[in-house]
């Protein structure tokens, strides 16, 4: 009973879950609830709690394995209705042979909902999402997950782990690769772009799925970057930073969240009530479900939340964690719970019928086979058609950092070119580590990519290897630093060519989950490699191949021209030489802040002023470092093009509005140079007085506009208060009246600024 006693705000929960009259995430349809609630009166308890479990297929693992988890008990608890869902089961033919247990031997045929890893394609890879981030296109990132959601739903999937919607501003975490970058308000746009891309219009078609927002919340503040860390933030930076994509893709209609391996503020987010049940599913009226991350039930354990499985399963579960992803605790512990009075069964009916109504919303209860059609499979996965999506994709999200003297983009004749670096002649790393579906070495690499234009003398030299190792899916990379074989090979074509294109930078496998690093230069090896290039050869081109911001301070200082390429996916190679040969004119601009070391970080564009910001004494007591300058090297919102734009005549409709007033901005923007090109004009706020204080700047709306060489256009943008108003340290969205600075250009070191007060 003490125990009880101690976590039981129970009753509270339950009245403000049963109770609450928040607008609904996804509308409800009548017939479906009845037919939940009629379900849920034949279920027995067993039954439902079966309903949260989900097991990991028999083959692939994306985290250790559980204990006491066997094939034969998996295929037990599915004959016995225990199972809900089933993850990384892929494929017709499997996927069949599971739901046909569940549909027709199980009591009641309640069929399986299969999710799967669907992160940046199923097996026709799209660039890892930081990539398609820095495109800031959203029509073409929907498309990238409608392509994704074609192959995944066709191979027998219908609900996929994506959008990963955590804000980080950590380079050193592995998982940046995995979202959209460092802003919340990019992350939102990008976040209700996905959920559409997966979800379409139609959930119950065949070539959607449902999508899940992840990782619920605050994962992209694992503390030093550290994978699995704490994260200790305050509300403001929670509600301003962390939540908005959440929100947004709740807002859009996304029918699950995941949540997160860490705990927040000393409470694991599995069982984190505030989070689940007094904001998303009270405040923001989600109707879906939650799902635990692998095994973060039981990792609550230890944490030192929970004492045992049992504790862990009833912690989670009056918590809104509704399904158990892989952890066994839920089937062990949840029907027992009941039993003993110590869960209430409404909570385990709310969960259930969460869970159900978006099977129904699949129209799995109509057909539960109805992603398994062998011939759309054939013709669905690696069509064409998906090809070149992900090549628009890929082209897209490539930036180009520098180019001086216009290097790029190359001559298409005459020219002996070198291309040099191990990363270019691989098919492998530009597929990410994100690719369970996908086969290893399907990617066209640099080289080939290269290889398409037949007009100049193309060398290719790998240079030192820079990674040992047999990359599969769960390895760590090992990076040669010693073995310079090759070196001078590098040496002698750079000496021979009119121009270098030098491929390095990180494996895919550096990146993704469990892939946190402390260092963000390249490796010694490929430093000396780029260094000696160099010192042969003036004319480099840096290609970049990463999955998180690079400290390249070195690069930067003497490297004229630098691409950063990131992790392309199976397009890699197209896409970079159709860039570096001018056949597609760069557009991307960077998610996340390039730092000068790996001690600036965090380092973001939305800082805060702090009280020192500036040395205008010329002392030493202002906030900055002795040995770094404290700007960033690339800043948030920074890409360059082959073109160049200019902004002037930035306007709006006054100079003083009433909260509640849309503001109206226009500013004109030309393309100066000769080549027709893409910018992403972005419009930055600043309020400058506030009761809790603001960022010196804020991203409130951007858009993507295509000029033709000495064109000019003005772009319209229209502010309003949700724009103007944030969040207070009770987590209440407020507008407070004052002194704003508006600021336009083509990226965070903004081009024009002008005043508004707000009354
Ligand atoms: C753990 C990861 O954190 C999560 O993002 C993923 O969806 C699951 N594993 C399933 O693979």
């Amino acid at each position: 009973m003490k125990r009880l006693k101690k976590y039981a705000p129970l009753a509270l929960i339950l009245t403000s879950f049963l109770n609450s009259n928040a607008q609904q995430s996804f509308p409800m349809n009548k017939e479906t609830e009845q037919k939940i609630n009629h379900l849920l009166e034949k279920m027995t308890i067993e039954e439902k709690v079966g309903q949260m479990n989900q097991y990991n297929g028999f083959w692939d693992v994306t985290g250790p394995a559980p204990e006491g988890g066997s094939a034969e008990k998996k295929y037990e608890h599915l004959r016995k209705g225990w199972v809900g869902s089933m993850l990384t089961v892929r494929g017709v033919d499997q996927v069949r042979a599971v739901q046909k247990i569940a549909v027709e031997e199980t009591r009641l045929g309640i069929p399986l909902i299969i999710g799967f890893d669907v992160i940046h394609g199923y097996k026709t890879l799209s660039p890892i999402p930081l990539a398609e981030a820095a495109s800031w296109d959203l029509e073409a990132i929907k498309n990238s997950a409608s392509i994704a959601a074609a192959e995944a739903s066709a191979s027998g999937i219908n609900w996929t782990f994506g959008p990963m919607v955590d804000i980080s501003r950590d380079a050193r975490w592995g998982r940046v690769m995995e979202g959209a970058g460092e802003d919340p308000f990019l992350g939102s746009k990008i976040a209700e772009a996905r959920v559409k891309g997966f979800q379409g219009e139609d959930l119950t078609a065949t070539n959607t799925i449902a999508a899940c927002a992840k990782h619920f919340a605050a994962y992209g503040f694992a503390e030093a970057g550290k994978e699995y860390n704490t994260a200790d933030i305050g509300t403001s930076t929670l509600h301003n930073i962390v939540l908005p994509p959440f929100k947004a893709a709740v807002n859009a209609g996304v029918k699950t969240l995941m949540n997160s391996f860490n705990e927040l503020n000393g409470v694991p987010v599995t069982g984190s009530s505030y989070l689940q049940r007094d904001l998303l599913k009270g405040a923001w009226g989600f109707n879906g479900f939650v799902i635990s991350d692998w095994a973060s039930i039981n990792e609550m354990i230890s944490w030192g939340h929970a004492k045992d499985k049992r504790e862990a399963a009833r912690i989670a579960a009056i918590a809104g964690s509704d399904m158990d992803m892989e952890g066994y605790v839920y089937v062990e512990e949840l029907a027992q719970l009941v039993k003993d009075g110590v869960v209430d069964e409404k909570i385990i009916d709310d969960a259930v019928s969460r869970i159900l109504r978006v099977k129904f919303e699949l129209g799995l209860f109509d057909d539960p086979y109805k992603y398994c059609d062998e011939a759309r499979e054939k013709e669905t996965i690696g069509n064409p058609k998906h090809h070149e999506g992900v090549l628009d994709m890929a082209k897209k999200s490539i930036v180009l950092l520098k180019n001086e003297n216009n290097l790029l983009p190359l001559k298409k004749e005459g020219q002996k070119i070198a291309l040099i670096g191990a990363l270019a002649n691989d098919k492998n790393s530009p597929l990410g580590s994100w690719r369970i579906a996908a086969d290893n070495n399907t990617a066209i690499s640099v080289l080939e990519g290269m290889q398409q234009y037949t007009g100049n003398d193309l060398i290719f030299e790998k240079g030192p290897d820079c990674f040992i190792g047999n990359s599969t899916f769960l390895d760590e990379v090992i990076i040669n630093n010693s073995d310079k074989t090759g070196l001078d090979e590098a040496v002698n074509a750079a000496k021979k060519a009119d121009v270098v294109v030098l491929v390095l930078g990180e494996h895919g496998f550096q990146t993704g989950e469990g892939r946190s690093r402390t260092d963000l230069e390249l490796p010694a090896l490929q430093q000396e490699l780029l260094e000696a290039v160099y010192k042969a050869n003036k004319q480099v081109v840096l290609v970049l191949n990463n999955g998180r911001p690079l400290a390249i301070n070195w690069a930067d200082q003497n490297i004229p021209a630098i691409v950063e390429a990131w992790q392309l996916g199976t397009q890699t190679g197209h896409a970079v030489a159709q860039v570096l040969y001018g056949d597609y004119n760069p557009s991307g601009k960077l998610p996340m802040t390039f730092p000068r070391n790996v001690g600036q970080v965090p380092i973001y564009y939305n800082y805060k002023n702090t009280g020192r910001p500036t040395n205008k004494d010329n002392n030493v007591f202002w906030s900055h470092y002795s040995d770094v300058e404290k700007t960033p090297l690339y800043p948030f919102g920074f890409g360059l093009s082959y073109t160049t734009f200019e902004y002037s005549d930035l306007k709006l409709n006054g100079t003083a509005f009433k909260i509640g007033d849309d503001i109206k901005v226009s500013v004109s923007l030309k393309n100066t140079g000769t080549r027709d090109g893409k910018e992403v004009v972005q419009l930055y706020i600043r309020d400058l007085f506030a009761s809790v204080t603001r960022p010196v700047k804020e991203l409130k709306a951007f858009e993507l506009v295509e000029l033709k060489a000495g064109e000019t256009k003005t772009i319209h943008f229209t502010l309003n208060k949700e724009n103007l108003g944030f969040y207070n340290n009770n987590g209440t969205f407020i507008v407070e009246p004052g002194d704003f600075k508006l600021f336009v250009g083509g990226s965070s070191v903004t081009a024009l600024e002008t005043d508004f007060e707000l009354n």
